[in-house]
């Protein structure tokens, strides 16, 4: 029995190795990410540079643009292309240097949505990208503390080089102060604007001189290496230039934060780089330096049903993954509705049976597809990393986890206080049905938020920001045949309110609503108004954001 025995684990236990190795081998092999970055920083440009790249396409140039009229890959959505801008948070998928890069579109523009927050849970790392002559922006800012608040590792890319930019260092002490996390240049400037000629790898001590490409940064630049002794350099720069180079790089050397990636992973330092995603400068040891130090798929924690906190590895748990957006007609000939999930642990297979917990029941993941922009790819398996769409008929919620084997849920997702508030109505009345209808499917989908008075007598939507509104009137116009009239309410800000509404002594100009959790929430008129809420009172709480 003993022999039956040992010889049947040998013939399982190589099977086993080799799908786990070959699991192991597909997850080291990921890198997913989100850019994050305020309106015209560069995020499209540097997104498209990538793809140019590693290949996926031949010639750069495509970026949407106001003036050009032409749109990047990641712009699928009819009101994105009218608009020129990227709304709703998209998932690209491509190879670079044998690395399998997943790229999670988080929209760039003034307003965004509930979706960007979302999509960066579902990133293992970020790339924060700042323009040279601005500085760290609101935007930035805002995302940034969403990354720090999940500790997930971000790189710092200094855009726009090639034109009139801040001073370097001046930048660098602007992300310490304003975001409030270390910097640590891993390669450096070598002139700026006009003169901006490339830059000096700070470990290597090489410069990396770039030609400007004849087609305007549509083909990757070429690169001339030496070192920084080297006589060429004396010929590239002015005395002046020189002279200020070699005291910069003796101050990085003196007094800079020397990079130590496990205080990268923790979200504790940022290496920065910089460059021009316009003119191509600086972006090859940019993407170079991102495989190597972003780190592949993790540990991801999740609850058992018990409520006890456990860690999800990516190759020793079969199959789990959860949903972090959902969205209806991405394709107007074929009314659909996809979830979008990300997948946390083991391998998915085409046709996969998956338990879905909140339901407590089994289901079929069909149709599953990877995303290129709007063109979808079926996909036969993907890997923890991938960020796979599936058929949506309507099981699906935001947060929900599906499984193969144990059983546990991934943390819902936050919520975060919205800052536009409205009464809707569809201006037809005849048309209330289909009004009705449209609006449950883009609240579940999180386009915006319902919020009910306390006596339930009137309902309002509310968003994070006011884009999500139009999104809103197009949707229901396009999807579901219905014009609204949108009025706004005079509020500006908000909080979940957390203690004893009877003691809460409220502003006068402020309004104590319900959420669809039926949790309590203040719509105030201005950001002062709730900084005097909380001090008046000091045994409650209020939060910006809700899991
Ligand atoms: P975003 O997605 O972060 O909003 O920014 P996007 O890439 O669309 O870039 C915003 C504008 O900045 C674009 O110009 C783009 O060409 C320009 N840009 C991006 N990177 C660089 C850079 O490194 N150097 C310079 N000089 N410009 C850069 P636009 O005129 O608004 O649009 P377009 O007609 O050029 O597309």
């Amino acid at each position: 029995m003993n022999q039956i025995n040992q010889k049947m684990s040998n013939e399982i236990l190589p099977t086993l190795n080799t799908h786990q190795a070959q699991l192991k081998n597909e997850i080291a092999k990921r890198r997913t990410f989100a850019i994050i970055s305020h309106p015209d920083a560069g995020k499209t440009t540097l997104t498209e540079k990538l793809l140019l790249y590693s290949g996926m396409i031949r010639t750069a140039g495509m970026v949407r643009g106001r003036k050009s009229g032409k749109f990047a890959v990641s712009d699928w959505m009819g009101m994105e292309q009218e608009r020129g801008i990227s709304i709703t948070a998209s998932a690209m998928q491509f190879e670079y240097q044998n690395i399998i890069i997943n790229v999670l579109d988080t929209p760039g523009h003034q307003d965004f949505s509930e979706d960007t927050y979302r999509t960066l849970t579902a990133a293992d790392s970020a790339v924060m990208v700042i323009d040279a002559a601005k500085g760290v922006e609101a935007q930035t800012r805002k995302l940034f503390e969403v990354c720090h608040l999940r500790k997930i590792p971000v790189l710092t890319f200094i855009n726009k080089m090639d034109l009139p930019s801040r001073d370097p260092l001046d930048l660098l002490s602007e992300v310490e102060q304003v975001l409030q996390i270390q910097s640590s240049p891993l390669n450096w400037p070598i002139g700026s604007g006009q003169q901006f000629k490339g830059v000096v790898d700070l470990i290597s001590e090489q410069c990396m001189v770039f030609e400007k490409s004849v087609a305007g940064g549509a083909k990757p630049a070429l690169i001339q290496n030496f070192s920084l002794q080297d006589e060429k350099l004396k010929k590239l720069l002015s005395f002046q230039e020189l002279n200020q180079l070699q005291q910069e790089m003796r101050l990085l050397k003196e007094a800079g934060n020397p990079f130590r990636q496990d205080l990268f992973l923790r979200g504790e330092i940022t290496p920065v780089f910089f460059g021009s995603a316009l003119t191509n400068f600086g972006l090859e040891p940019f993407f170079d330096a991102f495989i190597h130090l972003a780190p592949p798929p993790g540990i991801r924690l999740a609850r058992t049903l018990d409520g006890q906190e456990i860690q999800v590895h990516p190759v020793n748990n079969s199959f789990s993954a959860y949903v972090f957006k959902l969205q209806t007609n991405m394709n107007p000939h074929h009314c659909d509705s996809m979830a979008f999930l990300r997948i946390c642990s083991g391998r998915f297979e085409k046709d996969l049976i998956v338990k879905h917990i909140r339901l407590n029941r089994q289901m079929r993941l069909s149709q599953p597809s990877s995303l290129i922009a709007r063109e979808r790819n079926s996909l036969l398996e993907a890997f923890p990393g991938d960020i796979i769409g599936v058929m949506n008929s309507g099981l699906f919620q935001i947060g929900d986890t599906v499984l193969t084997d144990a059983v546990f849920e991934f943390p819902p997702l936050p919520q975060f206080q919205p800052e536009v508030f409205a009464v809707v109505r569809p201006i037809e009345i005849s048309k209330r049905k289909s009004f009705d209808k449209g609006l449950e499917l883009l609240i579940l989908e999180g386009t915006v938020q319902l919020l009910k008075r306390l006596d339930d007598l009137e309902i309002y939507v509310a968003a994070v920001g006011s884009l999500q509104f139009d999104v809103l009137k197009f949707r229901l116009k396009h999807e579901f045949g219905v014009e609204i009239d949108i009025q706004l309410l005079p509020f500006k800000c908000s909080a979940w309110l957390i203690g004893d509404p009877n003691s809460f002594q409220k502003p006068s100009q402020s309004l104590v609503v319900k959420d669809f959790k039926n949790r309590l929430i203040v719509l105030f008129s201005n950001p002062w108004e709730k900084d005097y809420a909380q001090s008046k009172n000091p045994h409650h709480q209020l939060l910006d954001m809700i899991i």
